[in-house]
């Protein structure tokens, strides 16, 4: 296919009303994009031209949304699918292009090879328009192909207004075309708004190229690559196909899924061979995840990149962290933004971590707090350890330098600094800068009263 005779057009003006939604349809996300961008890299994928979108609903979020990806065209008032684009005409007449293709912004899982199939049979063929079509059990709202006595198509009819005959006719259209560009705007601008929905409807044009004499070709697509997104279930149904195309091509790569059901990876994410993947793992965004890592059952990882051999323990969640080779994080440890934990680092049990950078080897096993931090290399943060960072009004930082050493239930009150090599003893409130290789201790000391409890007793009998 040449690119330089086809242009793409993606209609995307309706708001999509069996959403139910204040969002436009096109922007709703599946597997960590909005069904829009899976469109346009479909688009990109066929012609390195600029593909055209027609906007209207949300405009403005729409075109921030899309940015330079698209040149915009403007559909004031949604009278449907052919006006709509209609209103693409002089932008597609400069581009110099012969013919146009059509894509629906609400059909995001058809593949690029399918699509130049489609383009390759109408050039072959000589065809005036091919459109692509699909078998349904259930043909439910889509728009009926009807075909004359020689299986030729002779036109589409709208669900709406099919016959009871023509609703049992279970090859529908896919909402995805090529046309001959003069004879697109020709007859688009000849279309009438004479039916059940009363809209300018895009399919009425292919029973008129039909009856003109023009040549109209369909291919079969997998009923899967044409899904149209109308409601909630179809975006559902959307989901576990892009889930399912993810996780098989992660397995193609190396990649261990324990029970690939239960598990939910964006397409953005991207895993190492050797990983394996336990059950109920959900994995977000552009999180990264090296090679021969262990992902325990239930964590939960959004923007994080994760480096080779680290094991992620049941129950994490991370979100735009950072956590190098060797690390151990969990079972349930909390991994806020800014977190950043060195090679062979740990942070364990109900260990919560925000702006916090792990030097190698530091260690936080157990119920701790660590914010806006910085841990040398080497430290051992005892059980139950505070860094008390905020003052009401304003955070502050805490320093704790290489092979510091600290006893468990300490609070380090911020801003503070400890320095390298320094011990703080079990159950201290630091409060001033420790110096390097010294000792902080804040404890009142112990005092053991002898006999006391046995006196008590003898006393808490006699009443
Ligand atoms: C459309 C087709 C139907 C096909 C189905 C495939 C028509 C009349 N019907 O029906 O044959 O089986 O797609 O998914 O074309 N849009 C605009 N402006 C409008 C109306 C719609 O930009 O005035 C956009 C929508 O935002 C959407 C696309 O066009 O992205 C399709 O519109 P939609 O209303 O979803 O059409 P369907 O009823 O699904
Ligand atoms: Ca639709």
């Amino acid at each position: 296919m040449s690119d330089s005779d086809v242009q793409l057009v993606i209609l995307a003006a309706g708001i999509g009303k069996r959403m139910k939604s204040s969002t436009i349809k096109i922007l709703h996300r599946a597997s960590g994009r909005a069904l829009i961008d899976y469109v346009l890299e479909l688009a990109g994928a066929v012609s390195e031209r600029k593909p055209i979108m027609i906007v209207g609903h949300q405009r403005e979020t729409v075109e921030q949304h899309c940015g330079q990806r698209a040149d915009y065209a403007v559909q004031a008032e949604q009278l449907g699918t052919g006006h709509a684009v209609l209103q693409a005409e002089s932008l597609v007449r400069r581009s110099g292009a012969t013919r146009v293709v059509i894509l629906s912004g609400d059909v995001p899982l058809t593949r690029p090879d399918t699509l130049r199939r489609l383009v390759d049979e109408h050039v072959a063929a000589l065809n005036e328009v091919t459109l692509l079509s699909m078998q349904l059990d259930d043909p439910d709202m889509y728009g009926r192909i009807v075909r004359g006595a020689t299986g030729e198509v002779v036109k589409i009819v709208e669900a709406n207004d099919a016959n009871d005959a023509q609703k049992t006719i279970r090859e529908v259209n896919a909402g995805i075309y090529v046309f001959e560009m003069e004879s697109l705007f020709q007859n688009l601008r000849n279309l009438s708004a004479g039916n059940a929905q009363g809209e300018f409807y895009l399919t009425d044009i292919i029973g008129k190229i039909r009856q003109d004499g023009k040549r109209v070709g369909a291919i079969l697509a997998d009923p899967v690559e044409a899904l149209g997104v109308n409601s909630r279930a179809d975006l559902a149904m959307v989901e576990r196909e892009l889930n399912r195309r993810t996780l098989e091509q992660l397995m193609e790569q190396g990649v261990t899924f324990r029970n690939p059901d239960t598990v939910s990876i964006d397409t953005t994410v991207w895993i190492g061979p050797d990983t394996v993947v336990y059950p109920s793992v959900c994995l977000e965004g552009s999180t990264r995840i090296g090679r021969d890592c262990v992902i325990d059952p239930g964590a939960h990882l959004l923007d994080v990149t994760v480096g080779d051999r680290v094991h992620i323990k049941t129950g994490v969640v991370a979100e735009n962290a950072i956590i190098e080779d060797e690390a151990q994080v969990g079972p349930y440890a909390h991994l806020r933004p800014g977190t950043k934990l060195g090679r062979s680092s740990k942070v364990g049990n109900f260990v919560e971590t925000k702006k916090a950078v792990f030097g190698p080897g530091a260690k936080a096993s157990h119920l701790s707090y660590i914010g806006d931090a910085e841990v040398g290399a080497d430290v051992n943060i005892g059980a139950g350890t505070i860094t008390c960072n905020y003052d009401g009004v304003n955070k502050h930082k805490t320093v704790v330098e290489d092979g510091v050493f600290i006893g468990s239930d300490s609070q380090l009150v911020a801003p503070i600094r400890i320095g390298r090599g320094a011990y703080v003893g079990a159950g201290t409130t630091v409060t001033k800068d420790v110096p390097p290789d010294s000792l902080a201790l804040s404890r009142v000391p112990q005092r053991n009263v002898e006999g006391w409890a046995e006196k008590r007793r003898a006393k808490l009998k006699k009443k």
